[in-house]
């Protein structure tokens, strides 16, 4: 059995960081929440302890630092601000699993504003050249971390990164985070994921999801 892993969350006191966070103190993890506002992270963690009493969480004043102590990160921050946390934390996230779980969309959500040939994925690989990105978690929208059950069926995750292990590792914490982890494919598959995500937001504002949709490949 795997020893148990700690995972630094960068953001997370955002949407996601927090989606992120309720959903994996369930599992066995530890977690080190890092955003600016400590009030809001202290919140965050009694929050957490009283839904799941003996959650391993703890607030952290300084990505360095959670990033120091973590073996994976997740990078739940706007893909604008992805620079500014790769360089506080390059020098600790080295050779350690990086996940990036941005959609680098336009202010008015109808494009995407990464060129064709990359995606944000790639981006952070190249600010972080000594550590392993994985893309997870850009397919699901915060609300369905609270109901990754929709219509009956688990919703679908896709995962993309170019280390065999550490997609592996990813889709045991995508599993724990209660969706059904799909190995899409190598780094540059993010360019699809995050194409894909931009349409399911489309979709979302036109025909009014509210924010709980998400993939299913149905397969024989
Ligand atoms: N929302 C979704 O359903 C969804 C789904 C899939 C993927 N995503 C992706 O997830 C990422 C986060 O989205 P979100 O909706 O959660 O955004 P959000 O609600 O605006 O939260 C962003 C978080 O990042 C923190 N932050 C901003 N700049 C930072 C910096 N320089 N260093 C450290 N922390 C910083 C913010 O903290 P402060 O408030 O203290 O600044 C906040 O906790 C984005 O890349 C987005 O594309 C979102």
């Amino acid at each position: 059995m795997r020893t148990r892993q700690t995972i630094a969350v960068i953001g997370a006191t955002g949407s996601m960081g927090t989606a992120i966070a309720k959903s994996l103190s369930k599992g066995n993890y530890r977690l080190l929440l890092f955003t600016s506002d400590k009030s809001k992270l202290k919140d965050l963690q009694k929050e957490i302890i009283a839904t799941t009493p003996g959650a391993d969480v703890e607030p952290i004043s300084c990505s360095y630092t959670a990033s120091w102590e973590a073996d994976v990160i997740i990078v739940a921050v706007p893909f604008a601000m992805e620079k500014e946390v790769a360089d506080k934390i390059r020098e600790v996230a080295n050779q350690k699993i990086v996940i990036s779980i941005a959609n680098p969309l336009n202010e008015t959500y109808d494009a995407l504003v990464t060129a064709p040939d990359t995606s944000a994925a790639e981006e952070l690989q190249k600010l972080l050249p000594n550590s392993k990105v994985v893309k997870a978690f850009n397919t699901t929208f915060a609300a369905d971390f609270a109901q990754p059950v929709i219509d009956g069926k688990r919703v679908d995750a896709f995962i993309a990164g170019n280390d065999n292990d550490a997609l592996e590792t990813v889709s045991e914490i995508v599993q724990a985070a209660g969706f059904n982890p799909v190995i899409a494919g190598d780094l540059s598959v993010s360019r699809i994921l995050e194409n894909m995500q931009l349409l399911l937001i489309r979709l979302g504002i036109k025909y009014n999801y509210n924010w709980l949709a998400g993939w299913k490949i149905l397969h024989q």
